[in-house]
């Protein structure tokens, strides 16, 4: 019994903040900004959007876009490092509104790579059996934590919220092998302290660029794949320096590697299910397409997954 994703969804804030709107704001260019992160605009989520509600769209999306209802779930997962307060969990808040009486909730804390953990975990639960479906979300407010005084920071990041719903595909279809990771002694790069995110630029971005190669080749391996087997690459979207040492280490042409950093900057756990929604709904990813998505964030940590798409 493979799982696999059955559904997607996302929810994307309405409000655009261009380079040139931060350039207002604060001492930095779009030439800069572009040129350094490859990012052209975000979106911010109103002060009357919270995190809970940006989750609770996108979960909508994406049970109806498995054609299932929300009391077949079994369990919620929400990946956040903004929920809407400490506790109650956001995934409970989301149970309750979208009227998923059957599943249990619970958050994950790992900040970028949350949505590969949950996905990875979803996928435990699926294949034992123990649930038919389980909803994974990633989703941020990141606006709320941002320092508008930083501009090492404030020009990367954006709100947003990505969903899957995991379930039992075909045969030959759904997560074909992952690889999951954590280094604790890298904390002291990418922490919240206080209000606001505090980053090492410098030091993440060399991680990252070591990791997300590494990991995309290691889960490649393990599903006994080589690289000229890999359709797509979805990236986590934090920086499109990163991203190209990626896609060039798995030699993979640019249109082959999924990219909306230039839209929404970096929205964490959401990047990756709100650019796999872009690329399903673009026609860039169709049926027993190889795909394989990468992520990496505060905690350090990592997870990669090797898929191949479809029911
Ligand atoms: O989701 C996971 C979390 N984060 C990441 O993945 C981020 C990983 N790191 C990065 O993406 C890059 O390190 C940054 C985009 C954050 C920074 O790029 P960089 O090429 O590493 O720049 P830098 O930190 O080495 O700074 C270069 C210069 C500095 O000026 P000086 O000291 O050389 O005069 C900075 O003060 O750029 C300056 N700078 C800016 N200038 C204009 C830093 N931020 C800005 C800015 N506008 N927003």
């Amino acid at each position: 019994m493979n799982a696999g994703i059955v559904g997607l969804g996302r929810y994307i804030p309405e409000q655009i903040v261009t380079n040139f709107d931060l350039e207002k704001r604060m001492d930095t260019t779009d030439e800069w900004i572009r040129t350094r992160t490859g990012i052209e605009e975000r979106r911010f989520a109103g002060d009357d959007v919270n995190t809970s509600d940006m989750a609770y769209e996108a979960a909508k999306d994406a049970i109806h876009d498995a054609g299932i209802r929300a009391d077949q779930i079994g369990l919620i997962l929400v990946a956040t490092v903004t929920p809407d307060k400490p506790f109650p969990s956001v995934s409970t808040m989301i149970q309750e509104r979208l009227e998923a009486t059957h599943a249990a909730a619970m958050d994950i804390s790992a900040a970028c790579a949350g949505f590969m953990y949950g996905v990875i975990t979803a996928k435990q639960f699926v294949e034992s059996g123990t649930y038919p479906y389980v909803l994974v979300v990633g989703v941020e407010k990141l606006s709320k934590i941002t320092n508008f005084e930083d501009r090492n920071t404030a020009v990367l990041f954006g709100d947003g919220a990505g969903a899957a719903v995991i379930g039992h595909v075909s045969e030959g279809r759904g997560i074909l092998s992952f690889e999951l990771g954590a280094d604790g002694s890298g904390g002291k790069h990418l922490y919240q302290e206080g209000p606001y995110l505090e980053m090492n630029g410098r030091e993440v971005f060399k991680f990252a660029v070591r990791q997300m190669g590494e990991s995309a080749e290691n889960v490649i391996t393990k599903a006994g794949l080589s690289k000229d087997e890999v359709d797509f690459l979805v990236p986590h979207q934090a920086n499109i320096r990163i991203m190209e040492s990626s896609r060039q280490r798995l030699g993979l042409p640019e249109e082959k590697m999924s990219k909306t950093i230039n839209q929404f900057g970096n929205t964490s756990a959401a990047s990756i299910p709100i650019s796999l929604k872009e690329e399903v709904l673009n026609g860039k990813i169709s049926d027993d397409d190889v795909i394989v998505m990468v992520g990496f964030g505060g905690g350090l940590t990592w997870g990669a997954i090797a898929m191949r798409w479809g029911k």
